[in-house]
């Protein structure tokens, strides 16, 4: 009978009175909301609708999810490691909840010092912070070593995550174009920082989204070099850092990172535990100044969850897990690009990505990425146009396809229908060229 109580009154149909029993509650009104309200507020300003508007449709469980920013959660081992994170939490002692507060858990911070060692990077413990997921890395970097009306280098096409944040903070973005085989021109890249007097970069040398390319170590030595004599932060975006095709785990620019100038992020979302929203930053010389900012505004990160992940890296089955993880992408980033030269118009150019889980389709120019978005998801699929990534809405005839997908009957029937549908548009386009000549 108490059973029934405590759920009834959890789910607010009852409250205790004081030495008087259990009362049934007046229904309360809702203020406000009502049922037609939307259940997203798009926010303002051109390409920021479109990647919530693409984000939003894309989880949708009825869409062929090309667009999705997510893994497929079928490649991880969640079963150990719920196994792991119940463990942890079941043996979680008062003391334990609460300490970690500076920085984030030291067992987890020494177990990610060990794998920064594995990829050929000396990163001591204390300079590591543990935060929400790389989102969160990323942001505390960007407002710890720029401030409000700094300018600051991202990637064109880049990841829409950085321009929303300098958006947010009251920050100038400067794009450098980001070449889809060579990477970024560190030329150019010099160049945008000593006209705009950009303060930090924030950059994707490895597996970079959206084009899933990475520069090579002699241009990561050289970019790290090209920072630290212009005396401006770099944030290295490297959530896909782990996720390289090639056998030999790819080393972060922060490997070459003398100065502390390199303020490294990444996290478990992409390939370990998505959803746990645990990651990091070795912030370098800035580790203090990020510590403190994330103090002042989450506190720390879910106690468990660092935890439940120290205890997984500890057991040593993450390296083969990664292995397999890498193994089984590389082999669908192949199945993938073979289809799309299958069914996608002549034209369209894609480079092999080196790592993670994405591959940039360049499609002919007359094939508006936009409009073919539409038109796939009035088909149930969702595809990530290329003005997405930019600032100046480029790219409109570039496409991202997340790979990860099982590229079962359903997937590949979708991916002859969007290619189907850009060929189409390309005929049309070019049929319409020629009448106007006439
Ligand atoms: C390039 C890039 N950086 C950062 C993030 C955010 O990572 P996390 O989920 O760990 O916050 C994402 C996720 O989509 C991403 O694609």
């Amino acid at each position: 009978v108490f059973q029934a109580y405590y759920q009834l009154e959890a789910r607010g149909w009852i409250e205790a009175r004081e030495r008087s029993g259990y009362f049934v509650r007046a229904p309360r009104r809702a203020a406000g909301r009502s049922e037609t309200s939307p259940r997203i507020h798009l926010l303002q300003g051109g390409d920021s609708d479109l990647v919530m508007e693409v984000l939003e449709r894309t989880s949708r469980r009825d869409v062929v999810p090309f667009a999705s920013p997510f893994p497929n959660p079928r490649l991880f081992p969640l079963e150990q490691i719920g196994r792991v994170m119940a463990e942890a939490a079941r043996g979680l002692s008062p003391a334990q909840t609460v300490d970690g507060l500076v920085g984030g858990k030291e067992a987890l911070r020494q177990a990610i010092a060990v794998r920064y060692l594995q990829r050929g990077v000396t990163v001591s413990p204390d300079e590591i912070v543990i935060t929400n997921g790389a989102l969160e890395a990323l942001n505390l970097s960007l407002a710890s070593v720029a401030a409000p009306g700094d300018a600051v280098v991202i990637e064109s096409p880049g990841f829409y995550g950085a321009k929303q944040a300098l958006h947010r903070l009251g920050m100038r973005a400067v794009e450098v174009p980001v070449h889809p085989v060579d990477g970024i021109d560190l030329q150019r890249l010099d160049e945008a920082i000593i006209r705009s007097g950009a303060v930090a970069c924030w950059l994707m040398p490895s597996h970079q989204n959206p084009l899933g390319i990475s520069l090579g170590d002699a241009k990561k030595r050289e970019l790290v070099e090209m920072v630290t004599r212009r005396g401006v932060a770099l944030i290295e975006d490297d959530v896909y850092g782990e996720m390289s095709f090639d056998h030999q785990p790819s080393r972060p620019a922060k490997a070459w990172d003398r100065a502390g100038v390199v303020l490294h992020c990444s996290s478990f979302s992409k390939c370990l535990a998505p959803g746990y929203r645990v990651g990091w930053v070795a912030a370098g010389v800035n580790a203090s100044a990020v510590s403190r900012m994330k103090l002042n505004t989450t506190l720390m990160s879910t106690m468990p969850g660092q935890l439940g992940l120290a205890r997984y890296l500890d057991q040593g089955s993450y390296a083969r897990h990664l292995r397999k993880l890498q193994h089984g992408l590389a082999a669908q980033a192949t199945a993938y690009m073979r289809a799309v030269q299958e069914f996608f118009p002549a034209g369209t150019r894609m480079q092999p990505p080196t790592g993670g889980y994405f591959v940039w389709l360049r499609l002919p120019e007359e094939v508006d990425a936009v409009d073919l978005y539409r038109r796939a998801l009035a088909q149930g699929i969702s595809i990530a146009p290329g003005p997405m990534f930019s600032n100046a809405a480029l790219h409109r005839s570039c496409v991202r396809i997340n790979f990860s997908i099982d590229l079962d009957a359903r997937a590949l029937n979708a991916l002859r229908v969007v290619g189907a549908l850009a060929t189409a548009m390309q005929r049309t386009a070019a049929a319409r060229q020629i009448g106007s000549v006439y």
